[in-house]
Parts: structure tokens; sequence; C-alpha cells
């Protein structure tokens, strides 16, 4: 007989946290990459005439954009409505984010002298951050808020490339060809996502996700030399604040362990390698966060049905699940399907 009284719910002792530390919860806790987004009707109602950069940086928006898939989905977390390259934007870099094209830089990284030139991420710019995060956090009661930041290598791209690129070959060759540049950027892009996961942490959110999203094109050679430090330096900058630390890219199933490495404790995974793979490469010292293909959710609800219960099966291998596509929502997602996929995870899990 069980006499012990139902858990107190704190997002610090939320499914979210407790499944990323690897202690046991009460569901498998659920939340989806761009979860905030296209997928919601009321989020494109809310961001008709307003720029996505602007709205990134205007507390009241940042706020209710954050809590619509929260409200309409029941996730187990609010991720921060932001993007990865805000941190440059507020830094004073001139990128715009074109509509179905992603981050465009005005004059990309391209010579030893432009990587000099890139003004630093000033702390006491981040005011409107803080702000949105401490009135996030009231709002969202015992549910956790992930901030986040995007990882060294992956803005670094953005910088040197000008904008979305398949292929990153201008940044691979500038990392090859100027090896001691391609330090002092990354150290630099380091600090800065430090600074901003700092600003996070401190107003009151409960995790963090670093995003290297384009990792997965590099080698694990030139990954764990060349990239892993600096994205360890993000992690390191956190200091001694206690809040689990997730870790994701594209493409990294021969990343997973040093992404792990890089100072994990969730290990983020695309629908590439079954979870259950994913735990044997990563050990049993990480959790793991994902991973049913986005594009699932486009096919029937048998399909998305039989794959939402596969991801949960092999998900069971690891020492802590935390369900999540294996990248972000597709704009032309129904959101019903998403409900419905949160339900469905919930019921499977219950313990
Ligand atoms: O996950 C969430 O709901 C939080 C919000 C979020 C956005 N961007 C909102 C956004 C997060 C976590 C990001 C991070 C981000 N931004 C990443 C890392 C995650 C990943 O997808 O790998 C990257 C690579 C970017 C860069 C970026 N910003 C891209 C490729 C795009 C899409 C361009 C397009 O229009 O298809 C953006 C724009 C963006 N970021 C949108 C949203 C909701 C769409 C802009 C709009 O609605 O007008």
């Amino acid at each position: 007989m069980s006499t012990a009284a139902a858990r107190p719910t704190s997002p610090a002792d939320s499914d979210l946290v407790r499944a990323a530390r690897g202690l046991p919860v009460d569901r498998t806790p659920v939340w989806f990459m761009r979860q905030a987004g296209r997928s919601l009707p009321e989020y494109r109602a809310l961001r008709a005439g307003t720029a996505m950069l602007e709205a990134c940086q205007d507390p009241d928006l940042v706020t209710e954009i954050t809590l619509q898939p929260v409200r309409r989905h029941g996730v187990d977390a609010a991720i921060l409505f932001s993007d990865i390259v805000l941190p440059l934007v507020v830094a004073g870099v001139d990128i715009e984010i074109k509509p179905g094209v992603g981050p465009v830089v005005a004059d990309p990284v391209r010579t030893v002298a432009d990587v000099d030139a890139l003004p630093d991420l000033e702390p006491d710019r981040l005011d409107f951050l803080a702000t949105a995060v401490r009135r996030l956090v009231a709002e969202l009661g015992p549910t956790p808020l992930i901030g986040f930041a995007g990882a060294p290598f992956t803005l670094a791209t953005y910088l040197i490339e000008g904008g979305p690129s398949k292929e990153h070959a201008r940044t691979k060759a500038f990392m090859y060809a100027e090896p001691e540049a391609w330090t002092r950027l990354l150290d630099r892009l380091a600090v800065s996502a430090a600074t901003f996961l700092r600003a996070q942490v401190d107003a009151g959110a409960s995790a963090v996700q670093l995003f290297d999203s384009w990792a997965g094109v590099l080698s694990a050679a030139d990954y764990g030399t060349r990239v892993l430090p600096h994205s360890r330096a993000v992690f390191d900058g956190l200091g001694d604040r206690d809040v689990p630390r997730i870790h994701f890219g594209v493409g990294t199933g021969e990343l997973l362990a040093l992404i792990g490495d890089a100072g994990a404790d969730v290990v983020g995974v695309d629908w590439r390698v079954p979870l259950d793979e994913a735990a044997r490469r990563v050990g049993p010292q990480r959790s793991l966060q994902g991973n049913l293909d986005p594009a699932v959710l486009l096919a029937d609800r048998a399909t998305v049905d039989r794959e939402v219960r596969r991801v949960v099966e092999q998900g069971r291998a690891a020492r802590g699940h935390v369900f999540n596509l294996g990248h972000g929502v597709l704009p032309d997602t129904d959101p019903g399907v998403l409900t419905a996929v949160v339900e469905l995870v919930h019921e499977l899990t219950r313990r």
C-alpha cells in the first residue's frame, strides 16, 4: 500500500525536469520543437504585420506566442518564442528572417577581419528577454519553460554562408583554411550563447536547449576537435545554475556520444536513429529526447498512432525519455494531430 502524497508540482519537480535527470516520472513528458509557430492559426493571426525578429523582442508577443501551444496541446513544457539568430541581432549584426527561407545576413563573415569586427552581446541589452521570461514563468505555474540558444557551430554557418545552406561548404572551408580565426569566432559565439542562456535561467527558465541544428554535416573527428569544445564552453558558462541541459542537432547519428560529452543531460535525437540504438550510443548517464519524424504527422491517424507507440517503446531503453519530434513541427501540420499525440503519449506512459 502506498501512502505517498502526490508529488508537489513545481517546474523544478516537473516530469520534464525529472525525465531529463533520469528520475521517475508520472508520465513521459512531451513537447515539440517549433510548437509555437505556423501550424497554429492563433500564431499566424498574432504575427500578422510584425516581422519575426521584431516579434522576438516584444515581451507581450513573446509571452502570448509561447503560451499558445501550452494552452492548446497540454504539452509538458513551453519553449521560449525566439530565434537562434536573435543574440546576433541584439548585438547589432544586420540579419533578417525571410519568410520561407530563414535567416539572411546582410554582410556575411568571409575574412579574418570580419570575425574580429563582430560586435559582442552586451547583457544589458537583454532586458526584454528577462521581462518576457519572468512573465512567462508567472503565467506557466507548474509547467517548466525551456530557454534556448543556438550553438556556436550552427550560428557560424549562418554568419559565414550568409543564409541557410545544404552543404555548408563555405563554413567548412573557413574552418579548415583559417583555424585560428575559426576558434576565435566560435569562442565569441559561445560567450554570446552563454550570456543569452544565463539571462533566461536567471529570469526563471527551468531547462535549456542548445540547438546545434547543422552539426550533422561534420565528421566525428572534426566535430570533436573543432566544435565540441565551444559547445562545452556554452554549458560551462551556465556555471552552477542547476537546470537540465538538452543538446540537439539534426543528422547527428555518428555524433551522439560526443553531443552528450559536450555537457548534456539530455541528447536530442532526430528520426534517423531509433531511440534504443541511440541509448546504446549515448550510454546510461544521459536521457534522450525525440524522435518522431515530423513528416509522420502529415500521414493518416493510424500511422501516427503506430509510430508514436514505436517511439515510446524504443524510448524505454533510455535512462529518461522526453518525447519530441526528430526536428521542428512542419507548418502544414494539423494542430489537432499534435494534441492527439500529447494525449496518446500520456495515456501510454501513465505510471
Ligand atoms: O520551438 C519553438 O516553438 C520556439 C521557437 C523557435 C523558433 N526558432 C521560431 C521560429 C526556435 C527554438 C527556433 C530556433 C531556430 N531558428 C533554429 C534551431 C532549431 C531548428 O529548427 O533546427 C534554427 C535553425 C533557426 C533559424 C530559422 N528561423 C529558420 C530555419 C526559420 C524558418 C524559415 C521559414 O520561414 O521557413 C526561422 C524562422 C522562424 N523561427 C519561424 C519561427 C516560428 C517562422 C517565422 C514566421 O513565422 O514568420
